[in-house]
């Protein structure tokens, strides 16, 4: 698993880079972190308690569910953006979250140690159904 999510990691910091290129080509200039109360909802929602097995297939959820919902907003960004260049590269996003989210939720399985991780998937699946209802219609990826 450490291979995995050090080439994940990679990835990321690989995409932040690109993503600040296209800030700077812009002539414009990355803001400062904003609170991201979905996410934090979220990791909240982990369970502190349990086991070891319990605490890491819950922060790999949650890392699959942040996955999931990126992969998603690429997908409608890509699919709508008229720039071509961005459509291009909210694809290629699009494509390496998807792998992401499936690794997470790869990991969580085989790490499962006989947890019922479908289970624990739909309670997350259906927490974030209902906390999704507190934000509104914001150029966000996440909430
Ligand atoms: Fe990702």
């Amino acid at each position: 698993m450490i291979e995995g999510l050090v080439a994940i990691a990679q990835e990321e910091l690989m995409h932040f880079n690109m993503v600040h290129e296209k800030i700077k080509a812009r002539g414009l200039v990355l803001g400062p972190e904003r609170k991201d109360e979905y996410v934090n909802l979220l990791y909240n929602f982990r369970r502190k308690g349990g086991s070891k097995t319990t605490r890491l297939i819950d922060h790999l959820l949650f890392a699959a569910i942040i996955e999931a919902r990126s992969c998603e907003r690429f997908s409608v960004l890509s699919e709508n953006i008229t720039d071509p260049e961005l459509k291009e590269f909210y694809k290629e996003l699009m494509i390496s979250e998807a792998n992401h989210y499936t690794t997470f939720i790869g990991y969580a399985r085989q790490y499962a140690n006989g947890e019922d991780v479908e289970k624990r998937w739909q309670e997350f699946l259906d927490y974030e159904g209902e906390i999704i209802n507190q934000f509104g219609v914001k150029e966000t990826i996440h909430g």
